[in-house]
């Protein structure tokens, strides 16, 4: 894929930097990592410090120093998720933030104003995300309203031309119809007839099982166009992951891998681990055996020992390692994609982590 800020792999791991930097680590970490792209969150930017301020020192690559490709979403699933109050009709949607209950109003036309301000390579439209389970004839109204406010974003888009660095800024549409076969298809098709750069299957990873969520992927990819991104939003776990790269989606994202560092789990080759455990009190070995040398040459009692004592360099050192597990296994996988063995590789890697 290639963005104003440079090419991006896929299929690819995206960090989430949610307020313009991903927790604890530094850039130059990041880039150590091997990412290549990182998300930041319009609704978090635009109430503090707001997208004018960003603007004006570069957008959010020149604020925050980050001069790789960054995606930013719409602000309505953050709206949903944090903020109090909310009210959505045709217009927007109204709601008292969750800094200082002040009442506000996003719209469609808002959202790709504030993302146009922070100069992302690739905006997020504005979209609804049913919550699950909804009722079939709320998800069809919702999807409804969904594909009217990608209409709004694509007209603002059209009369505006936002840029990114000294390319154009790219849009992606989001795929709605919870659970239902015909509504995923529905909207697919609505959002590929409006024609954006790319397209993200959302309202997935909200509380269905497992197995909804691959439904509501496979409801929705046949009707994508094969020679543009797809992006699965908020998605998954290590197995997920590659499961989805199977049923041929591109980019992934989730705060999961430094959150749960942050309450000290991480991933390993044979599943997640709790560092806080009694059992790596006196583990010489690393965190695990694919680590970054950065995180290897520390032993897991170490670790844990620094997690127990509260120290902030177990946090970073969790969340440093996470992501490289994941940005590792989509390396991995286009390595194998490109050897025409992905699913010998999905597979030995998924018994091993699930010890299945
Ligand atoms: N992040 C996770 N899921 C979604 C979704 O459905 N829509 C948007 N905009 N962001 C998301």
């Amino acid at each position: 894929m290639q963005l104003a800020h440079g090419a991006v792999e896929t299929p690819i791991f995206m960090p989430v930097g949610t307020q313009g930097s991903v927790k604890t680590l530094h850039p130059d970490e990041l880039d150590l990592l091997g990412a290549q792209i990182i998300l930041g969150n319009t609704y978090h930017l635009w109430l503090r410090p707001g997208h004018e301020l960003i603007r004006d020192f570069g957008g959010l690559h020149g604020f925050a120093s980050w001069d790789k490709p960054i995606l930013t979403d719409s602000g309505g699933f953050q709206v949903w998720s944090l903020a109090k109050l909310r009210k959505i009709t045709e217009q927007g949607v109204r709601f008292q933030n969750h800094l200082d209950g002040a009442k506000m109003l996003l719209t469609p036309e808002l959202s790709m104003e504030i993302q146009a301000g922070l100069g992302s390579d690739i905006a997020m439209l504005f979209d609804e995300c049913p919550p699950y389970p909804c009722e079939k004839r709320y998800a069809a109204e919702s999807l409804g309203l969904t594909t009217r406010w990608a209409r709004r974003c694509k007209d603002w888009v059209s009369e505006n031309q936002p840029r990114s660095g000294d390319g154009p800024q790219r849009h992606f549409g989001i795929v709605q119809g919870s659970i239902w076969a015909e509504l995923r298809e529905q909207s697919a098709r609505e959002l590929v007839e409006l024609d954006f750069d790319g397209y993200a299957i959302g309202g997935v990873s909200v509380g269905e099982p497992e197995e909804e969520m691959f439904r509501a992927i496979d409801h929705s990819v046949p009707f994508l166009p094969e020679d543009k991104p797809r992006y699965a939003m908020g998605l998954g776990t290590p197995p997920q992951i590659l499961e989805m790269i199977g049923r041929g989606v591109d980019m992934f994202d989730c705060v999961m891998p430094t959150r749960v560092a942050r309450h000290g789990q991480a991933f390993t080759l044979d599943g997640p681990i709790h560092i806080k455990n009694l059992e790596f009190e006196r583990d010489s070995g690393p965190l695990c055996e694919s680590a970054d040398p950065h995180v290897a040459r520390f032993s897991r009692a170490y670790i844990r020992h620094l997690f127990r004592a509260g120290e902030i360099l177990a946090l970073r050192l969790l969340s440093f390692h996470n992501l490289h597990f994941l940005l590792r296994l989509t390396a991995l996988a286009r390595e194998a994609i490109h050897d025409g063995n992905f699913l010998e590789f999905k597979e030995s890697f998924t018994r091993r982590y699930t010890k299945a």
